[in-house]
């Protein structure tokens, strides 16, 4: 086992702060696609004419049934071996989970402390904006496209942030205050091209934390953090759990 592995499982033992910062690549082995891989789901669908709020604007029953087939799809996976080791280091002091994943599968997993970056696709909201609080429907397939805001019986929207829109500035605020208080910053899973998620690892750095990246493909950070490790997440996540409990 190389040396740089050696330190991360030291501090990893050590650390009295870890963030983890996930994307689709961690989604990857529960079979569902990421969005810029050979099979993404950017590839076949163009993002402007689906998660934009233009998109939806213009035709919602179409955007609702992507996203419908997508909840469909996540309904019937499950979460893998790198959701796993996440929700058991949960458990410990000073974990946080930052997520730009919708899907669930980490609150499946039974991970503590999950902040929800984009939202969740098992959200809903009144497109309206009536001043309905938004609301869980997990109904896969659904009945009917596009559903309706049980309020105002208007079209609702998924609970997630499409291009063009602002994260909650609450869910920033938490997510910026856990990334400069890290002692170790994982990012897993993700290509780290959109942002403000991408700019968290930077922060984490200004601010002392040791970062890692658990990729198998190289990315814009690859050559930022203190050590890439170039394997999927849930063999490398298994093999750092592993050697962390050896102790
Ligand atoms: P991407 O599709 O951009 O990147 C997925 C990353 O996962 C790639 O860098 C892959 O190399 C890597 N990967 C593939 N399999 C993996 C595995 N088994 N283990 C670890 N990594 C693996 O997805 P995200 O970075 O999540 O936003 O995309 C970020 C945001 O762009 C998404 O949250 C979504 C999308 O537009 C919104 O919808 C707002």
């Amino acid at each position: 086992m190389p040396t740089d592995t050696e330190e991360l499982v030291y501090r990893l033992r050590n650390a009295r702060t870890l963030v983890a910062l996930t994307g689709s690549g961690m989604s990857a082995a529960s079979g569902i696609p990421t969005f810029r891989g050979d099979d993404g789901l950017w590839r076949n669908f163009r993002a402007e004419e689906l998660a934009t709020p233009e998109a939806f604007a213009h035709d919602p029953r179409t955007v609702w049934e992507w996203y419908d087939w997508r909840r469909t799809a996540i309904a019937n996976a499950q979460p893998n071996a790198a959701h796993a080791v996440l929700a058991a280091w949960s458990r410990r002091p000073g974990f946080t989970l930052i997520t730009q994943n919708v899907d669930g599968l980490h609150e499946r997993a039974g991970t503590a402390n999950v902040i929800r970056f984009h939202g969740s696709i098992w959200e809903l909201r009144c497109a309206a904006e009536c001043g309905a609080p938004p609301w869980e429907d997990h109904t896969a397939p659904m009945a009917s496209l596009p559903p309706t805001c049980p309020s105002c019986e208007g079209i609702a929207r998924p609970g997630v942030v499409w291009f063009g829109e602002n994260i909650d500035p609450d869910v920033l605020e938490r997510s910026s205050q856990a990334a400069a208080a890290a002692d170790v910053f994982l990012s897993i899973g993700t290509s780290s091209l959109v942002f403000p998620a991408a700019g968290l690892l930077h922060h984490a750095k200004r601010n002392g934390a040791f970062t890692v990246e658990i990729n198998p493909g190289a990315t814009d950070v690859s050559r930022v953090v203190d050590l890439p490790i170039a394997a999927p997440a849930e063999d490398a996540l298994s093999m750092l759990d592993a050697r962390v409990k050896m102790g």
